[in-house]
């Protein structure tokens, strides 16, 4: 079949304006961030989109050695911020979902990337004991595991996030959708 120049090159045109960004989700353990983060990656692939997801619980498989004191966290989040900025110079969304509680980690992987939206996923530590998906809540009380995000180590809350959602009170639903709006802009 004959191809139509016009449009060939409107599809070329269209490639070549689509540049990487990086969401990242930051939030305590269990407050739901790799669950939206799946459907936020869902949703950009499904359009075709060249997207990739870094994960705080897959990545830190792939580096074993990874512990949990403020030095051991914020050399992680160097090293998986470094990874998101390189995927965004090469025009791929990142969708990273790490608890990150460090604001100065934060904005240090804020200023390696180009376009960082930090999403906020925001639900009270009451929730997240509640939910305990893992058990890991419960044993940090009991003095099992220690430097637990909200037990005896700290979260610092994001102060200017471009995005809040609280899975306390909203459907998975919700939160996609305004994650999703947000990032239009950006598509
Ligand atoms: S971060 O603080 O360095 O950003 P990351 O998101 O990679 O953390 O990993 C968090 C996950 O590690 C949690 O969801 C939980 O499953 C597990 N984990 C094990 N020990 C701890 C701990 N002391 N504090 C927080 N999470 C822990």
């Amino acid at each position: 079949m004959l191809k139509c120049p016009m449009i060939e090159r409107a599809k070329l045109s269209d490639q070549k304006e689509k540049k990487g960004f990086v969401i990242w989700l930051t939030g305590l353990s269990g407050s739901g961030k790799s669950t939206l983060a799946d459907e936020v990656y869902d949703s950009i692939s499904a359009n075709g989109n060249r997207v990739e997801k870094l994960d705080g619980d897959v990545m830190r498989g792939v580096f074993p050695a990874t512990g949990f004191t403020r030095e051991e966290r914020d050399a992680h989040i160097k090293r998986v911020g470094f990874v998101a900025s390189l995927l965004e110079k090469h025009d791929v969304i990142v969708v990273a979902s790490f608890i990150s509680p460090y604001r100065k980690a934060r904005r240090l992987v804020r200023d390696m990337c180009s376009n960082f939206i930090e999403v906020f996923v925001s639900v009270s530590l009451d929730e997240c004991e509640r939910r305990d998906v893992k058990g890991l809540y419960k044993r940090a009380r009991a003095g099992e595991i220690k430097d637990f995000t909200g037990i005896d180590a700290p979260y610092e809350e994001p102060q200017n996030a471009e995005i809040v959602v609280d899975t306390e009170s909203q459907e998975l639903e919700e939160s996609l959708a305004q994650v999703m709006e947000y990032i239009k802009q950006y598509m």
